[in-house]
């Protein structure tokens, strides 16, 4: 059996820079942005090592090892034979979906999105020219029904969010059949954003790649995926579309070079890395989090037990349903205020009343979070 990954201790954390350490004050537990509180796959850690003692810090070239690592991995983890020819790097995922809305659709064109969403898909249309139309997921899964009528009434595309940030819902390969069947047919541009694939949780539906499942899917399928929100590198900034087909292959090939250009070169490096040696580590994360779902939901009983929270499929972001508990209007701005537990707003996905939770964390901090969010509302 696999051991669970230990979680760096709150003072070493307290040390780090980025978004999720630095934002708020040192009386604030920080269980909001997608960063995760685990030290580097040792792997990453020596390969930029190496980078940083060479100097190794100029631009990405024309050719690396990253598509064959992402290859080798994807054929692993979910038997998909991807072409190396057919992955093109960029800085990060939404850069990525940013230019594939822009290459697949006019401005003022309409995207399909299902709500709750990761908010980035709501804003991204600002970048891309495009405008957006929810068809939310009901129970937290796609509304097929209701995604025909949108592909009918015109959208071009739509954002898919496989996994699902922020429910955790893993769609069957049954699903995106038969959205690809509706995309085929209505000639819509699906873009799969794949981010949370390496996190697809033991003993919970299996993460299956868009592209892989019909001839219908590698025609109309555009997939994006990195390495950074499994192994925690997103400051590094690298992601990468994958396509299946001719047609699609030359979209993204006609993109301006500068869309690669923007690519890390530490992003490369870690990438390859946690592509070729990071299995282990990633294992051991996955374990980590399927005892934190079970421990959330004990702590969620024990101390807020009007909150409805159902452990998803994939990934470390709880996403719970906090209407029941008295916490009011904004329940995010009080449990900060108040319980000074930073988390994401349930309005932001378009969802009021509910909370994101990153629960990509030990079990100390987890605790002390929860604790403190149940005391607010014993008060
Ligand atoms: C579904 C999803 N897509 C994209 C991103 C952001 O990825 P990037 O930083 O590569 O743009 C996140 C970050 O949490 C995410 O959850």
């Amino acid at each position: 059996m696999t051991a669970p990954l230990d979680a760096l201790p709150l003072e070493t954390l307290r040390q780090r820079t980025s978004t999720k350490w630095s934002t708020f004050g040192d009386d604030v537990l920080p269980l909001f942005v997608a960063e995760t509180d685990f030290p580097l796959a040792e792997p990453i850690r020596a390969a930029l090592a190496d980078a940083v003692a060479l100097g190794d810090t100029g631009y990405v070239p024309p050719r690396t090892g990253y598509p064959a690592a992402f290859a080798s991995f994807a054929a692993r983890r979910w038997g998909w034979a991807v072409e190396e020819r057919r992955i093109r790097t960029t800085c990060d995922v939404m850069m990525g979906v940013a230019e594939l809305l822009r290459a697949v659709a006019e401005p003022g064109e309409k995207v399909v999105l299902t709500s709750p969403v990761y908010p980035p898909f709501f804003d991204v249309h600002a970048e891309s020219h495009t405008e957006y139309v929810d068809v939310p997921l009901v129970d937290d899964r796609l509304d097929l029904a209701g995604i025909e009528r949108a592909f009918a009434d015109g959208a071009v595309a739509m954002l898919l969010c496989n996994p699902h940030n922020p429910t955790g819902t893993v769609h069957t390969a049954e699903e995106l059949a038969e959205l690809a069947r509706l995309a085929a047919l209505h000639d819509v541009a699906i873009v799969s954003d794949e981010i949370h694939a390496p996190l697809a949780l033991p003993g919970k539906t299996a993460f299956v790649p868009f592209l892989t499942v019909s001839d219908d899917a590698s025609r109309v399928g555009y997939a994006l995926h990195s390495a950074s929100k499994a192994f925690n590198l997103a400051g590094l900034k690298c992601a990468h579309i994958v396509t299946a087909a001719d047609e699609t292959t030359a979209v993204v090939d006609a993109m301006p070079d500068e869309v690669e250009w923007r690519t890390g070169i530490f992003g490369i490096t870690a990438g390859i890395a946690a592509y070729s040696e990071g299995d282990a580590w990633l294992d051991a994360l996955r374990e980590r989090l399927v005892r934190n779902q079970a421990l959330l939901v004990d702590l969620l009983a024990e101390h807020l037990p009007g909150a409805v929270y159902e452990p998803g499929d994939a990934g470390f972001l709880a996403w719970v349903d906090v209407r029941g508990t008295g916490l009011g209007e904004r329940p995010r701005d009080r449990i900060l205020a108040e319980a000074r537990v930073a988390l994401n707003p349930g309005e932001a996905f378009g969802a009021p009343g509910f909370v994101r939770i990153n629960i990509g964390t030990g079990p100390e901090i987890l605790t002390e979070a929860v604790r403190r969010i149940g005391a607010l509302v014993r008060r």
